[in-house]
């Protein structure tokens, strides 16, 4: 749900590759699975509106073998493209505030983890 909420963050910094920044700022936050689908979102995404600009709706199937394509199909599926549907049903951002909060709260990799899990078990 995180990375639903989170996964175009990079729309204003990053036009041409913004699952690229978003995925970045994910990555210490999330698993492997999740930084994967954040960061080729884009792709599986436009297997719904590709066609309409003359490309190939298809280009996720380049990744038809990777273990995260089922899921990052789905991702697109639930999340993604309904958020284009003007009618759909949406809920206030409090609701998932504490989510937010709570997924940044600690990284669960990269440089920082060790040194906060030592401060972490010092308290
Ligand atoms: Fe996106």
């Amino acid at each position: 749900m995180v990375c639903a909420l989170l996964h175009d963050i990079g729309d204003t910094l990053g036009t041409f590759n913004h699952p690229d920044v978003a995925a970045t700022l994910l990555q210490p936050f999330v698993s492997e699975e999740n930084h994967w689908m954040v960061k080729h979102h884009g792709i599986f995404q436009g297997y719904f509106f590709f066609h309409h600009l003359g490309m190939d709706r298809d280009l996720r199937d380049h990744f038809k073998a990777h273990p995260c394509y089922e899921r990052t199909a789905e991702f697109c599926a639930l999340y993604d493209n309904p958020a284009f549907d003007p009618h759909g049903e949406t809920l206030p951002i409090s609701e998932f505030e504490p989510m937010v909060r709570r997924v940044f709260a600690r990284p669960r990799n990269g440089v920082y983890k060790a040194a906060m899990d030592t401060n972490q078990a010092a308290r």
